[in-house]
């Protein structure tokens, strides 16, 4: 069975997207069979896959509103393993559409049924905002993991979070796990990255994970030219950086998945990154638009 993941934060900028492409990405290159779903209307994590949004018929919009089966949806990508259920602008006006809409927020807890065999993770890109699409997230998601910008005001609105994580395990997902919150954009030379770190880390304790995303270009570059990082330049700090915390993630999985698919420890090797620039086999291949 499959492990979901929303990243949610409704801060805006703090790496949602940054971490959903690298980490799902990593998790493939590790030997995972990966969906990324897209549930931002921006698209970035289509985009940033190199998707072409505008040659797509299909996006998880159809599926939220039931015009479309998810398998329509999903494309491959030029990494092995990693598939993607892509977003489109139209998903602005999913929140709308389904006023008064039965199973409103469980929309894409049940499009992702079928996903659970064929993909070992599901990692789900949520908007920055606590609307509709983020509580679909949250319905459908195992765990949440939280991306916290070291940067001022970092904190600010976590407590709304908690809020709405607490309010959805009580109503919507009483299963709902905390996978952790991630730090993002550390830069080590700054006095402020160092404070906000320790302090997430004394308030939230092993709740923080080891790894810490630094600042670095290459990531920002990576996603503009429509890749995982580690395919635009593997040595970079920030590609090594999702590397390990898709390891960290696997290795605090490890004892809920089967024996024998744990994966050692390790850095990324030149074979795997090899393997990871072969073509997949299109088995997600929409029609394009006439
Ligand atoms: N570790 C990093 N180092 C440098 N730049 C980064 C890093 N992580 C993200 N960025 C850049 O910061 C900006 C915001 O990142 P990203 O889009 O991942 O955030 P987000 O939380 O998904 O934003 P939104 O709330 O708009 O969806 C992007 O330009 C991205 O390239
Ligand atoms: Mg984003």
């Amino acid at each position: 069975m499959s492990r979901t993941i929303a990243i949610a934060n409704q801060k805006g900028g703090v790496g949602k997207t940054t971490t959903a492409i690298n980490l799902s990405a990593s998790l493939a290159v590790l030997g995972k069979r990966v969906l990324l779903v897209d549930m931002d209307p921006q698209a970035n994590a289509t985009s940033g896959l190199g998707i072409e949004k505008e040659r797509l018929s299909v996006s998880v919009y159809d599926v939220i509103l039931e015009l479309a089966h998810p398998e329509q949806a999903v494309v491959s990508t030029s990494i092995p393993r990693l598939d993607v259920l892509p977003s489109s602008r139209d998903l602005v006006g999913a929140e709308v559409e389904l006023i008064g809409a039965d199973r409103r927020a469980s929309r894409l807890r049940i499009a992702l049924q079928p996903f659970s065999r064929s993909h070992d993770y599901i990692i789900i890109d949520c908007p920055p905002s606590l609307n509709l699409l983020t509580l679909n997230a949250l319905t459908a998601a195992d765990s949440v993991l939280i991306p916290l910008q070291c940067e001022y005001f970092a904190m600010e609105g976590l407590s709304e979070l908690v809020r709405t994580l607490q309010l959805v395990k009580r109503r919507l997902n009483p299963g709902l796990q905390r996978e952790g919150i991630v730090l993002t954009m550390f830069d080590r030379r700054n006095r402020l990255s160092h404070q906000v770190g320790a302090e997430t880390r004394r308030l939230f304790g092993n709740l923080v994970l080891k790894t810490q995303i630094p600042r670095n270009v290459r990531l920002s570059e990576a996603t503009s030219f429509g890749k995982p990082a580690f395919h635009y330049c593997v040595r970079s700090a920030g590609a090594q950086a999702y590397v390990s915390l898709a390891h960290e993630l696997l290795s605090r999985n490890a004892n809920k998945e089967a024996p024998g698919e744990k994966i050692a420890a390790g850095g990324l090797t030149t074979a795997a990154v090899a393997r990871g620039s072969t073509r997949h086999p299109d088995r997600y291949e929409q029609k394009p638009v006439e």
